[in-house]
């Protein structure tokens, strides 16, 4: 019963380890991890992968220990009453081990199908109820159940594999156990046979006493390797599981900085990029070639150019998220990556196309990124933001619940918390990767006079096709598929 609490115990600390790395790794990728996997795959991962290493923690590890140290007490008494019994036992239960093995490797194979069937049917589920309006209006509604179905179906057929693994592992051990008693029970009822035969009467009742002794102790000695087997098949779970955990980015370790580490001054940065080249896939080409440009402290460069011409990649060197294969990015002529990850985050607020709501009033959502500001510092972000225009039209003013499950808010007042968000952060940098592209022109219009108010002072790079991008003048690069094709101003 300790035992078992103890195990439980580091098992859940050491979910908790893995869990809290694992989202560290998820959180590192940032949206460059979201590029290329499914958020219900990383969901899987952190959630119930996570759990199925429980097993393994709290049963294979403390199983290990003990699974060889248990029965080989039970063999001493054993050898003591008969040497030739303590060898047969011990043959038997040394065909277990091998059996493990065996099924193991089954088990491993099993479960890793398993996790995928299930990490492909949930990201299939997730998909398809985001899109249901689409599925419903496409009259597609009958094929993706089907395919739902179908997908159901695989994950219940690769389960019964697991499940027949483990049944079959199970029931080698209950062979050696069957076979150690019917050649223990025979030798001991021949010996006493003969015994009986030659006369030796005195001898029987001890030799009978002791043969039973070995004959109940067989169960006690299979025990420790039952729940080792059992242990086993949590360990091969566990493979499965860990499998995509291992596949998840490094975390950044902050704690041990590249030398050279140092911090920029808070106020006015200078954004360069020099010589940049990216590729995110070697059979599409490099994503961005030979990209140079410098912003000087406080001014605006405008990204242009068609879809899929490298804006957002720009954006993501900027924040950081992924590395250039060639060339660097300066922030006040530091490299990016001899910053203290902190002091990078302080330094940039980014506005993407869809701003995240949290659920939770709205008034969380725009402290979000300061949960400290004052009052006053909160009403003047709500008015550069132009929050207040809609304020009164909401239920409960600030206190309204937002995000999922609270009250919907348009497109253009959602930008508008991230805009008064970025307002109270007041960070030097403003990165905007195409801030109204759901917009309408009456409402981008009054966004980007939000965002003008927000880009005084600061160094801006927006991402834009919008023709109102006009309003925050400054220099200007058009890029065609990841090269710069013309400059406007000093840039
Ligand atoms: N994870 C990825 N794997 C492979 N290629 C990628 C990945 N992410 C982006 N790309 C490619 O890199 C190129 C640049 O993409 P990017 O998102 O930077 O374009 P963009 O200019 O922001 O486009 P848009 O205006 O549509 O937002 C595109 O050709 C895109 O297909
Ligand atoms: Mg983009």
């Amino acid at each position: 019963m300790g035992s078992d609490v103890a195990a439980a115990k580091s098992g859940i600390n050491a979910r908790q380890r893995l869990r809290n790395s694992v989202l560290h790794s998820i959180l590192t990728g940032g949206p460059a991890l979201l590029r290329n996997t499914h958020s219900g795959v990383l969901a899987t991962t952190a959630v119930d992968r996570i759990e199925a290493l429980d097993g393994f923690f709290a049963r294979w590890i403390p199983a290990s220990v003990l699974w060889m140290a248990a029965p080989l007490i039970i063999l001493i008494p054993v050898y003591v009453v008969s040497p030739q019994a303590a060898l047969v036992l011990g043959l038997c239960g040394l065909t277990v081990p091998f059996c493990q093995a065996i099924f193991g490797i089954g088990a491993a194979v099993a479960s890793r199908n398993q996790f995928l069937a299930m990490t492909r049917l949930q990201a299939r589920f997730l998909d398809r109820v985001k899109g249901i309006a689409t599925i419903v209006l496409a009259g597609r509604t009958e094929d993706e159940t089907r395919r739902l179905a179908g997908a159901a179906e695989e994950l219940r057929l690769r389960t019964m594999k697991v499940l027949r693994v483990a049944f079959l592992s199970s029931a080698s051990i209950d062979c050696a156990m069957v076979v150690a008693l019917i050649v223990l029970a025979t030798l001991t009822g021949a010996h006493a046979l003969a015994q009986k035969e030659a006369g030796a009467h005195s001898l029987l009742e001890p030799m009978l006493r002791n043969g039973l002794f070995v004959l109940i102790v067989i169960p006690e000695f299979f025990a420790p390797l039952r729940s080792m087997a059992l242990a086993y098949q949590d360990r091969a779970h566990a493979q499965g599981a860990a499998t995509a955990i291992l596949d998840l980015p490094d975390p950044v370790v902050p704690a041990v900085l590249p030398e050279g580490t140092r911090t920029v001054t808070a106020n006015g940065v200078t954004v360069a990029l020099d010589d940049v080249c990216f590729t995110w896939d070697p059979a599409r080409g490099p994503a961005l070639q030979n990209i140079s440009f410098t912003v000087p402290a406080g001014e605006t460069l405008i990204l242009a150019g068609e879809s899929g011409s490298g804006k957002s990649t720009i954006m993501e060197l900027l924040l950081g998220f992924i590395t250039p294969d060639s060339g660097r990015v300066l922030l006040n002529g530091a490299p990016l990556e001899t910053l203290v990850p902190d002091s990078l985050c302080r330094m940039i607020s980014w506005i993407g196309q869809k701003p995240v709501l949290f659920a939770g009033s709205l008034r969380d959502n725009v402290l979000f990124a300061s949960p400290d500001a004052d009052e006053e510092s909160l009403q003047a972000a709500l008015k550069a933001a132009a929050v207040d225009e809609f304020l009164p039209l909401l239920p409960n003013g600030l206190e309204t619940m937002i995000g999922e499950g609270g009250f919907g808010l348009s497109g253009g007042q959602a930008q508008r918390i991230a805009i008064a968000r970025a307002y109270l952060k007041n960070a030097p940098v403003l990165l905007l990767d195409e801030p109204t592209a759901h917009l309408d022109p009456l409402t981008e219009k009054s966004v980007f006079l939000s965002l003008q108010r927000l880009a005084a002072q600061k160094t801006v790079i927006l991402a834009t096709h919008s023709a109102a991008a006009h309003m925050l003048n400054g220099r200007r690069i058009d890029l065609q598929r990841g090269v710069i094709v013309s400059r406007q101003g000093a840039a």
